[in-house]
């Protein structure tokens, strides 16, 4: 059987063939995905594509940010849209794509890997912990900016310490908004 391949694609690099196929994949992922688009908020720097043959079986989208903790600046990458096709879920696709994007990291001088979720179990598993420092961020709703909201994450912010720095327990300023 064919091995899963995982490539990293640039955000400006996607064209509208590859484009429809994630967002068909965003949406069958998440329930509630606006239609036909492969961003909730935002256009990610960078995606990870996971194919087998010619099926696009996972996905993981990715900023490239620098973030405050406490005041301190912490370079980072910010995961989004982590979605694995329904028929090859529990095959260690996820596993994969955020074993790639840790790889990427140590080699991009990034000092944390962060996201929000609520699948806790599978990212804890995969060596994230849990943060419950106050954050603030930019909201934004169909295309606007709202407002600046300061707020706890109730746990759902998870990190990787990638390059050795301590995280704060300070304010968390995403500077921008959230993933
Ligand atoms: C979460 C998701 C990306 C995991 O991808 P995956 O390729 O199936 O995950 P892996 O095979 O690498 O890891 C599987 C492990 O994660 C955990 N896990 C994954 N999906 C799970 C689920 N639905 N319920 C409980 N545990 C789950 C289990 O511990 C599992 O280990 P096991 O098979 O040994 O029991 C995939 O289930 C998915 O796309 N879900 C829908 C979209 C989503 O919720 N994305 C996360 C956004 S926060």
């Amino acid at each position: 059987m064919q091995p899963i391949a995982i490539q990293c694609v640039e955000e400006y690099r996607v064209d509208p063939a590859l484009e429809s196929r994630i967002a068909s994949l965003l949406s069958r992922s998440f329930p509630g995905y606006p239609a036909e688009r492969t961003y909730f908020m935002q256009l990610p720097d960078f995606r990870l594509l996971a194919t087998w043959d010619e099926t696009l079986a996972g996905h993981l989208a990715a900023e490239h940010r620098v973030i405050a903790v406490g005041g301190t600046p912490h370079r980072i990458f910010g995961v989004a849209d982590l979605c694995v096709e329904g028929s090859f879920r529990r095959r260690k696709i996820g596993t994969m794509l955020l074993e790639f994007l840790e790889r990427m990291a140590r080699e991009a001088r990034v000092d944390f890997i962060i996201l929000i979720a609520s699948e806790r179990p599978f990212y804890l598993r995969n060596g994230f912990r849990s943060v419950g420092n106050l954050c603030r961020w930019l909201a934004i709703e169909d295309f606007q900016t709202q407002m600046i909201i300061q707020h706890g994450l109730a746990g759902d912010l998870l990190i990787k310490p990638i390059s050795g720095k301590v995280w704060g327990k300070g304010l968390v300023d995403f500077m921008g908004a959230i993933f």
